[in-house]
């Protein structure tokens, strides 16, 4: 097999996030809040054939870990399938799933009998009617229930991913923490990011990594920092241990950003390939894939592209004086590629 390919500054290809489609059944705040959206086309959504082809040429050139994400990965309709196709293909060592958890307890067992390792679910809120109001649902009990199922499946490392916004839902850090506890699965409170679809995104929303340790650290006592190793060293979570033993994670993407170490990228439903969070184009493999290029021409391009690849978008990002809202919601419906829905967080 040939050596893993690194970009310009030496970060390998190392992770894909796979977005099985852009419909989602939430609409939450800080990323779908519009009343209507620009859908990708259905005859342009790669088929599971055409996603199994697409994680096979990047395994050959260093994909090991493969996350699929949505918007809400299980409408797409028998993930399961999909997930089998994936876990067959023996460079993958990773395979989880980001998922709003509110199909979830009807689909973890599935997902875990077709070979799925992990499983992350948004919970933002321990509280129905701050979902209600923050995401358009009432649905907060399946969110529930998806978390026991997942545990019940035999999911051990579940984790929950809390976006964490100023008076919104900022007063419920050491709440979410105890709730994980509970639950056996690990918190990782993430900073409100100005990536597209935050159409109402502002600074002053932004709880930071440094606000919620001090938070945590006035209701806990001294919280210390869990030393990263191996394949943590390149996630996105900083990890911490409360005084008790209890861990969980923040992901401090606006204030302290982690593109240095960067080794994800990302390929839409209808297979454009975006080597950046913040990217404003993709890569089309989709016309490729359908035009009978062969796997070698497919891996050629995707080397020589990842070999190019400068990209440090949320970085970049700190350098922006009077930093509002990525994109206005002009530019989302001319491209709806620039959502986060759609490029799958
Ligand atoms: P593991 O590390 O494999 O457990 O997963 P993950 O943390 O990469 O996946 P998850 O889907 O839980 O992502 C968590 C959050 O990290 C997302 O909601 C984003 O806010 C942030 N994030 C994910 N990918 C990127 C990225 O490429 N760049 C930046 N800046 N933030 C990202
Ligand atoms: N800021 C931070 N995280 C976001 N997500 C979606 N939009 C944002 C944003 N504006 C997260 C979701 C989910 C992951 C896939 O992306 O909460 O955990
Ligand atoms: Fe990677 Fe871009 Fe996210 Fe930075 S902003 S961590 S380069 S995807």
């Amino acid at each position: 097999m040939p050596d893993a390919v690194h970009d310009a500054f030496q970060r390998p290809l190392a992770s894909l996030r796979l977005s099985v489609t852009d419909r989602c059944n939430l609409r939450c705040r800080y990323c779908m809040p519009e009343d209507e959206y620009v859908w990708l086309p259905r005859a342009s959504i790669l088929t599971f054939e055409e996603l199994d082809r697409v994680v096979r040429v990047f395994s050959t050139l260093g994909v090991r870990k493969v996350r699929l994400t949505g918007g809400e990965p299980l409408l797409r309709h028998d993930l399961p399938a999909l997930v089998r196709m994936i876990a067959r293909i023996p460079q993958i060592e990773d395979l989880a799933l980001t998922t709003n958890g509110l199909l979830l307890a009807k689909q973890a067992a599935a997902l875990r009998a077709a070979g799925l390792q992990r499983v992350t679910v948004s919970l933002d809120t321990l509280r129905p009617e701050r979902m209600l109001a923050f995401a358009k649902s009432a649905r907060h009990g399946d969110v529930l229930a998806g978390i026991r199922a997942a545990r019940d499946a035999g999911f051990e490392h579940v984790k929950l991913n809390s976006v964490v916004i100023r008076g919104f839902n900022d007063d419920e850090l050491g709440d979410l923490v105890e709730f994980g506890r509970a639950e056996g699965a690990e918190l990782r409170f993430i900073e409100y990011m100005d990536v597209g679809g935050a159409t109402h995104w502002s600074m002053d929303q932004v709880v930071s990594q440094r606000d919620m340790l001090e938070a945590l650290t006035r209701r806990y006592g001294p919280i210390a920092p869990v030393a990263q190793t191996g394949g943590d060293a390149r996630a996105p979570a900083e990890r911490f241990r409360l005084p008790d033993g209890t861990t969980f994670g923040i992901i401090a993407s606006v204030t302290a950003p982690f593109c240095r170490t960067c080794d994800r990228s990302r390929v839409t439903a209808d297979g454009t390939w975006f080597l950046c969070l913040y990217a404003g184009r993709g890569v089309d493999l989709r016309a490729p894939l359908r035009g009978g290029a062969s796997d070698d021409d497919l891996a050629a391009l995707i080397r020589a592209t990842w070999q190019g690849r400068t990209d440090r978008g949320a970085e970049a990002r700190l350098g922006v004086a009077d930093r509002g809202a990525l994109y206005r919601i002009d530019s989302l419906r001319a491209d709806p590629h620039r959502e986060m829905h759609t490029r799958g967080g």
